[in-house]
């Protein structure tokens, strides 16, 4: 069980974290450093006893099926051209699609910097909700390009309408339009019709980046995944990772599927460094069915019934379709509370403004959300029921 750790080992904000930034070259922890994810600074044993809820991460860890296939590439660590499972081949039939249509990264992070980089040249902006998951606007600012962040709706929902029409409005601006479907941080999700909507309302030769990291927790129908776009020859791009769904995070694979003319754009752009390990493991994970739907079933679970605890003791969360969640803290300040969580062994999602009332939590074992759910409860007071996990 996790233990009271000192605060001082922690990097929590933005600018402390900027301390690691000498430390590391990669640049997705540079992307989260500056876009303010919490990086442990402890040692190594108080990571390991920390429950970690602030990262999306699968605290499962890899399938056997996974872990076994990673194992078996061991013997190529020291070669540059050697067998890597097809994985191309093994991710593009998984959709239905050719190899031309698929580019591999490190991790999908990668997509989404390639995209900026391969669209915003010459002073041109993103265009998406706020908030999503930073980083693609975080990029943005580093190739000193621009962004263009339309609120949500009062209920989370992303401004579907309103995007279009300032996307037709300033086309000429706008080098492509971000879709993160399930959004992070509210794990809410944009409808088919709606992707639909986006997808033939805007100028046709616009590019859309639709990230579906956390598409694999989604159990809502009205929902669906934008590949079919690919193969009309739509301009879509979609991301895809195996950090989520396969617990591959620290092994960085992920990727995007396009036409294969945008695949071609973006190509040049892309640092094709995924390590054999993460190859193997990656073409294991997509065979493992059985181990993908296990994973599936106990995150929707543990969604379902640590939301509908925290609706009887009274704090509103909001309705998810992924593997964390947000939940209201009725007027306290997130911040503080991050602090608290962490002094009792737990990290949890850092804020995201502005939504400064909300915590994000990420699923983790079933272990992992008692103790969360303990510790809430100790930390919150129990109010009037809300009955909006009622609902679902
Ligand atoms: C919405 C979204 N997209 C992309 C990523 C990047 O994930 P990765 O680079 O591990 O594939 C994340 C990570 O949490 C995410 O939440």
């Amino acid at each position: 069980m996790a233990g009271t750790v000192s605060r001082r080992k922690f990097f929590g904000t933005a600018a402390a974290t900027v301390g690691v930034l000498g430390m590391t070259k990669s640049p997705e922890l540079y992307a989260q450093a500056l876009a303010g994810t919490q990086r442990f600074g402890g040692n190594d044993a108080d990571y390991d006893r920390m429950i970690k809820l602030a990262s999306n991460e699968n605290n499962w860890g890899p399938p056997k099926a996974v872990m076994d296939a990673m194992n078996g590439a061991w013997k190529y660590a020291n070669r540059y051209g050697y067998p890597d499972g097809n994985v191309v081949e093994a991710i593009a039939e998984h959709h239905g699609l050719k190899p031309e249509n698929v580019l591999l990264t490190a991790g999908s992070g990668e997509v989404l910097q390639v995209v900026g980089t391969t669209f915003l040249s010459g002073g041109k902006k993103v265009i998406g909700a706020d908030p999503s998951y930073g980083s693609v606007y975080q990029h943005a600012t580093n190739i000193k390009a621009d962004a263009i962040k339309l609120p949500l709706l009062k209920d989370y929902r992303q401004d579907i309408p309103g995007m279009i029409d300032a996307t037709n409005k300033r086309a000429a601006e706008i080098g492509f339009f971000y879709l993160c479907n399930p959004n992070n941080p509210t794990g809410v999700v944009v409808t088919a019709k709606e992707v639909d909507q986006v997808v033939k309302g805007i100028p046709k030769d616009m590019p859309i980046l639709i990230d579906e990291a956390y598409h694999h927790f989604v159990d809502d129908p009205a929902y669906g995944t934008a590949t079919p776009y690919i193969l009309e020859g739509r301009p879509v791009i979609v991301a895809r990772t195996f950090s989520k769904i396969a617990a591959l995070a620290a092994m960085r694979i992920g990727y995007a599927l396009a036409p294969a003319e945008i695949v071609r754009k973006m190509r040049p752009y892309s640092m094709g460094s995924v390590n054999a390990l993460a190859k193997w493991g990656a073409v294991a994970s997509l065979k493992d069915t059985a181990g993908q739907a296990e994973v599936r079933k106990k995150v929707i679970d543990l969604r379902h019934k640590t939301t509908r605890e925290l609706e009887a003791h009274g704090y509103p969360t909001i309705p998810s379709q992924t593997n964390f969640f947000m939940v209201s803290l009725e007027g306290r300040t997130v911040q503080p509370v991050i602090q608290q969580f962490r002094e009792k062994g737990i990290l949890v999602g850092r804020p995201f403004p502005p939504m400064i009332n909300h915590l994000r939590v990420s699923i983790g074992t079933a272990e992992d959300m008692a103790k969360f759910v303990s510790t809430f409860k100790e930390l919150f007071p129990k109010k009037a029921t809300t009955n909006t996990a009622a609902q679902r």
